[in-house]
């Protein structure tokens, strides 16, 4: 553990019983096409065998758990051939009601773009074709009113401009500089997405330095003082690809000391075990895709 984060100034450090669990809509994907047929991230290697039935079954466990905790989640039909799809949180980026599509960089997964339009469309969204190549919430992220976008490996910082002018506010650009934390989400989990009630939670992110050029770095150092700066060895086993609720956080079983620091700032770590998704280059985030956030 750092001592910078043992440091933490009071006020983000609320227990337990003042972190409120804010509703969410989700959407995921089951993973019955799931394989890694192609590589276009360090941790793919096609030579590794995947076991579907066990990704389904470790999928189900995140499902059970976010229905369990009070969140409604939608879900898109798999389509054969498209083994990604499972990793819906790049499937699009919606604020509102507004649903940004994606232009994916690689190849293998541009089939996907039209069917979470679609999707959308279907489903009451107002759909934005992108221009620019991004990867949707894998490397956009809400946090507060700002919005931060990463680049470097998968988006296209041109993308930034245009999702500023999607959804209107400010849009902070990140540099991403690890290819082992090729999108924003490996590299930064938003624990208070939204204001806490009594202004209790600022809105407060967890990260990993090491994933960022400097510049990026003292932006993120300035902005979130109060960040839980996540330790490399919980990065390293993609602890940091988690999604929260403003309380529970849910988080891989193996990001020990991510855990002993959200535990610290009044969090409640849930474990859910997506080991076969990893083989994919995937954690719990990447699995989910916020519809919306806060209200029913
Ligand atoms: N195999 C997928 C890819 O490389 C993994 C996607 C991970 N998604 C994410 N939101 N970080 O595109």
């Amino acid at each position: 553990m750092s001592l910078q984060n043992t440091a933490a100034p009071e006020h983000a450090s609320a227990p337990a019983s003042e972190r409120i669990a804010q509703h969410r809509r989700y959407l995921m994907c089951k993973p019955e096409y799931f394989t890694v047929a192609y590589e276009i991230n360090p941790w793919m290697h096609k030579a590794d065998p995947t076991d579907t039935p066990k990704a389904v079954r470790q999928w189900q466990t995140l499902y059970d758990t976010y229905l369990a905790l009070g969140h409604d989640v939608e879900l898109i039909d798999p389509i054969e051939g498209l083994p990604d799809m499972v990793y819906t949180a790049n499937g699009g980026f919606i604020i509102d009601g507004t649903a940004l599509g994606v232009r994916f960089s690689v190849g293998e997964r541009s089939g996907e773009e039209r069917p979470f339009m679609d999707w959308f469309a279907r489903n009451g969204f107002e759909v934005v074709e992108p221009v620019a190549i991004q990867e949707g919430e894998g490397d956009i992220l809400l946090v507060g009113d700002v919005i931060l976008a990463g680049h470097g490996f998968r988006s296209d910082i041109a993308s930034h401009a245009e999702i500023a002018r999607v959804f209107d506010r400010e849009v902070v650009s990140l540099k991403l500089v690890n290819p082992n934390f090729y999108h924003l989400d490996t590299a930064i989990c938003v624990l208070d997405p939204v204001q806490g009630p009594g202004g209790v939670d600022r809105a407060n992110i967890a990260y990993l330095p090491s994933a960022f050029d400097d510049a990026s770095r003292a932006i993120l150092e300035q902005r979130y003082p109060d960040a839980i700066r996540v330790p490399e060895a919980d990065g390293a086993v993609f602890g940091i690809n988690a999604s929260s609720d403003g309380k529970h956080v849910f988080i891989s079983p193996r990001a020990t000391g991510f855990d002993a620091l959200l535990r610290e700032r009044g969090y409640e770590p849930v474990h859910v075990d997506l080991s076969e998704l990893l083989l994919g280059g995937g954690g719990i985030k990447r699995c989910t895709l916020e519809l919306a956030r806060g209200a029913r």
